[in-house]
């Protein structure tokens, strides 16, 4: 199953990925998570978006491609995978199409997780990483309203989003994208 979550920051794509990924015995697979290792290692892809990140912004699509297109390819995400972080843009999402196209594959749903602004803004305080300053909170969630939002009714009109309650607990949250996918019986 080739599943992506989308949500503004904070909404709990990354914590709710994980849990689905293992339900599904397919890898979570988080760009930010990715692009955070790279900068931690201080290799060539963390040093090109180091700057780009403390400040809330996007990385670069084409870049993006990249490191999507060489993760996609690894052999563990060859059955399916939990995608979080990525697409977050229109250009991402037909990148993503065009991925999967090439290996005879699509996704089967995308996951919104909907959950109140001042919620994101408590969950993403508590964390302390080095882009949860409240500022460039504050831009990441700008940025996600301007160029990541618009992917929900592209989705939505596709016919492959479900839209779940992100402002429960963590087991509700779970328990809601588990049924909203149909897989209780899993
Ligand atoms: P990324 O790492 O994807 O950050 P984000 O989208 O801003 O989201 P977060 O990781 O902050 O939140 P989340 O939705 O994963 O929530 P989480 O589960 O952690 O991206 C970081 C940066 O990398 C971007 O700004 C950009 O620069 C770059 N980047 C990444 N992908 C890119 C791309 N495709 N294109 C361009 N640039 C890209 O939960 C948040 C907190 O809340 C946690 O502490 C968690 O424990 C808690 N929590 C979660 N669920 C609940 C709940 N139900 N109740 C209470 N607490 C909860
Ligand atoms: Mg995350």
């Amino acid at each position: 199953m080739r599943v992506v979550l989308l949500g503004a920051p904070g909404s709990g794509k990354g914590t709710q990925a994980c849990l689905l990924a293992t339900a599904l015995g397919v890898p979570a697979i988080s760009t930010g998570e990715m692009l955070r290792q790279a900068v931690l290692a201080g290799n060539d892809l963390g040093r090109r978006v180091e700057g780009v990140m403390a400040a809330g912004q996007l990385v670069d699509d084409g870049l993006m491609a990249e490191v999507v297109r060489e993760r996609l390819a690894q052999a563990d995400a060859s059955s399916g995978f939990v995608l979080d972080g990525y697409p977050r843009t229109l250009a991402q999402s037909a990148t993503l199409d065009r991925i999967l196209a090439q290996g005879q594959a699509a996704l089967d749903h995308v996951v919104m997780l909907e959950v109140e602004e001042q919620l994101l803004v408590a969950r993403a305080r508590g964390r302390g990483r080095s882009d949860d300053r409240e500022d460039v909170v504050r831009a990441r969630l700008t940025v996600y309203a301007e160029k990541t939002r618009p992917l929900v009714d592209h989705y939505a009109a596709r016919g492959a989003l479900v839209r779940v309650d992100g402002n429960r607990t963590i087991p509700e949250v779970t328990r809601a994208i588990v049924a909203a996918l149909g897989l209780e019986a899993a």
